[in-house]
């Protein structure tokens, strides 16, 4: 299975603050960042260390470090960029890859409007960062470009997960693995998760 779930109480509490509809922009914006980093963690829990000589206060020793300029981030505009200071808090080095894509919103396809990628991204692994996974469209065309553009590794963090974008995601790239702080069972008829939090993006940037 290349999903995880953050199964955690205090991710939970959060999860349901952002839910509340009487959340304001500033507390929600922090919240999305703080659940960032912890995917994060979690997304990099099997990263490759490389080894390196260190001194601490005491001795020479060998320490492993992680390699930050093997990443990049890709945010999927706008509410993926609600997500991308969580992560330069703990992987402060890695190059970001922009990718513009808005649904329309009778199909629920989306449409895109920008791609900006580090010159170097085949090289590189890709850390696909949106709040929503819905219909899945926005991810699964994220991933296609990533993959057009010669990207071997991708994972995909989310903070809420519906089970028929998990499903979709799955079938088309079963070799991304998803992290996600919640799953949500439905989709209403305008593409909306349920129970979910509303339009991230516009909660996210107080548009609405
Ligand atoms: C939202 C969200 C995802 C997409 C998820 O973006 O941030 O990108 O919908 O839906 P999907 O899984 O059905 O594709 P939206 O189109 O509202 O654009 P925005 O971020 O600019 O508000
Ligand atoms: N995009 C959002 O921002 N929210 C949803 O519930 C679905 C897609």
């Amino acid at each position: 299975m290349n999903l995880t779930v953050l199964n955690n109480s205090l991710i939970e509490h959060k999860v349901s603050l952002i839910r509340n509809k009487e959340t304001g922009t500033k507390e929600f914006r922090e919240i999305i960042s703080e659940i960032s980093t912890l995917l994060c963690y979690e997304a990099m829990k099997d990263a490759k260390l490389e080894e390196v000589e260190i001194e601490t206060p005491i001795c020479k020793t060998t320490a492993k470090i992680l390699k930050e300029d093997n990443y990049a981030f890709v945010p999927i505009l706008r509410a993926g960029t609600g997500m991308l200071d969580g992560l330069l808090n703990v992987i402060p080095n890695a190059k970001i890859g922009h990718i513009g894509l808005y649904r329309n919103e009778e199909t629920l396809t989306p449409v895109k409007y920008y791609y900006k990628m580090p010159k170097d991204i085949n090289e590189r692994e890709a850390i696909v960062l949106d709040p929503m996974l819905a219909t899945g469209g926005s991810a699964c065309d994220t991933i296609k470009c990533l993959k057009n553009d010669g990207v071997k590794k991708i994972k995909f963090l989310c903070i809420i997960a519906a089970k028929p974008g998990i499903e979709r995601l799955q079938k088309e790239h079963p070799d991304v693995d998803i992290f996600a702080a919640k799953v949500d069972e439905y989709l209403n008829e305008n593409g909306y998760i349920i129970p979910g939090l509303g339009d991230a993006g516009d909660r996210i940037f107080g548009t609405k």
